[in-house]
């Protein structure tokens, strides 16, 4: 088939939802979602799956030092750069069937229906599957694309400790992954990564193509509380100095620091100590994510925080300390990649918008060291790290056809 045909290559909307739910059964949970969490064993099977299946498809494998996986379909010319798309296999705690692997599964969609076609592209493509996205067992989210964009070192991502101690390189050990390859250092073309909204705008705008312009900035800390341990029948109310106490008011002040237009804030771990119903807590950790897409907006919300932090502990006999482990900044992603997603939308007469991602995406790291763009679809009710995530098969397979459309178009440009 000639350059020409480009939009006649028509993906396999069935195959590439059947190819999901199979992977969805890996992890799969009693309410429909999937646990499947980064470095696990479950891990280990849906990225054995994915291998399996892209051997099939005829691609070549190759894995890095942080266990990011390549799969690769040779080009008519490959001296040329990669055109890359891809995301992420590991999910939340309380995850559903398409955060991540909606990408990585389009990814092999693409190549299955070029095989399909008999269609050969001048440049190589490439899918990825990038390791630890979610961040929710290794923090920070995005590791293993983080290093892969030059923003983490490898010592970095493989010194990373879950909550059990174990480290990143050891659990990348353990499932068979640390692969031998450098990370990154190579240039790529291009790359796109197709995901779901995660959010409500499509949905509510009745927009099958999100073209994404942007992702928002994140800020995540690490806050100790520390007081005094007390007795809870005998010490007066007044001056205890209740670690608990101080990190609720900070929760509170959070939620208001966030409640500004764009501003988004979440306390999603708080361990108090010593767990004991009649003893004041001593000590208390809490994470807080702060995000907004103006990096001036973001500074202010941290300096807010700041000072209430300080204010509460003042207050309240209190010490506390706050650690920024995190610090990604509001991302834009490059205008030829963005206007070539709005185009391919427009040429295939699918209604798309402009957007914002509120989710980080390896496709920020990656957009680091290649021109990057992002594809979104909708998904029911707009939510995501939840089991009951859903999506609709028609705007999956529109999503992968763009997806489809926007690479091939490089490749051969
Ligand atoms: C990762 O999923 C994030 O955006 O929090
Ligand atoms: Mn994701
Ligand atoms: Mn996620
Ligand atoms: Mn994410």
């Amino acid at each position: 088939m000639s350059k020409q045909d480009v939009s006649n290559l028509k993906i396999n909307g069935d195959r590439l939802w059947d190819s999901l739910m199979e992977l969805a059964t890996i992890g799969g949970t009693e309410k429909g979602g999937v646990c499947r969490i980064a470095l696990t064993d479950l891990d280990r099977q849906g990225r054995d799956l994915f291998v399996r299946w892209c051997k099939e498809a005829g691609c070549e494998i190759r894995v890095d030092k942080v266990g990011n996986i390549f799969a690769r379909r040779p080009g008519r010319d490959n001296t040329k750069p990669p055109i890359m798309t891809g995301s992420h296999l590991d999910t939340q705690p309380t995850g559903g069937k398409f955060d991540g692997c909606y990408g990585v599964m389009a990814g092999l969609e693409v190549i299955r229906a070029l095989n399909d076609h008999g269609y050969e592209t001048e440049a190589p493509l490439e899918v990825s599957v990038w390791t630890n996205e979610e961040g929710c067992r290794f923090a920070p989210a995005m590791t293993a694309s983080g290093v892969f964009g030059g923003v983490f070192t490898l010592d970095y991502a493989l010194s990373r400790t879950d909550p059990d101690g174990v480290t990143f390189g050891e659990a990348l050990k353990q499932i068979g992954y640390d692969g031998p390859e450098a990370v990154g250092g190579r240039p790529v073309g291009a790359f796109f990564e197709a995901h779901i909204e995660q959010g409500p705008i499509l949905e509510r705008e009745d927009r099958t193509i999100g073209v994404v312009t942007a992702a928002q900035g994140q800020r995540w800390y690490e806050i100790q509380w520390t007081g005094m341990e007390s007795h809870a029948g005998t010490t007066p109310m007044e001056g205890r100095r209740d670690a608990l106490l101080g990190a609720a008011l900070l929760i509170a002040e959070a939620r208001k620091i966030g409640a500004r237009p764009n501003g988004r804030s979440t306390v999603g771990v708080i361990e108090s100590k010593p767990q004991s119903r009649n003893t004041i807590p001593g000590r208390v950790f809490m994470t807080l994510d702060f995000r907004h897409p103006d990096d001036a907006e973001l500074t202010r919300m941290d300096a807010e925080m700041r000072a209430a932090a300080a204010r509460i502990a003042s207050e309240h006999g209190l010490e506390v300390k706050i650690e920024q482990i995190w610090y990604f900044p509001p991302t834009p992603f490059d205008a030829k990649c963005v206007a070539a997603v709005r185009a391919a939308a427009e040429k295939a007469g699918l209604p798309h918008m402009d957007i914002v991602s509120g989710a980080g995406h390896d496709a920020c790291y990656v957009a680091k060291v290649a021109p990057t763009g992002m594809i979104f679809v909708p998904c029911k009710d707009g939510i995501s790290h939840n089991e009951i995530e859903d999506a609709r098969k028609d705007d999956i397979a529109a999503g992968c056809q763009i997806l489809l459309q926007a690479m091939v178009e490089r490749a051969n440009a």
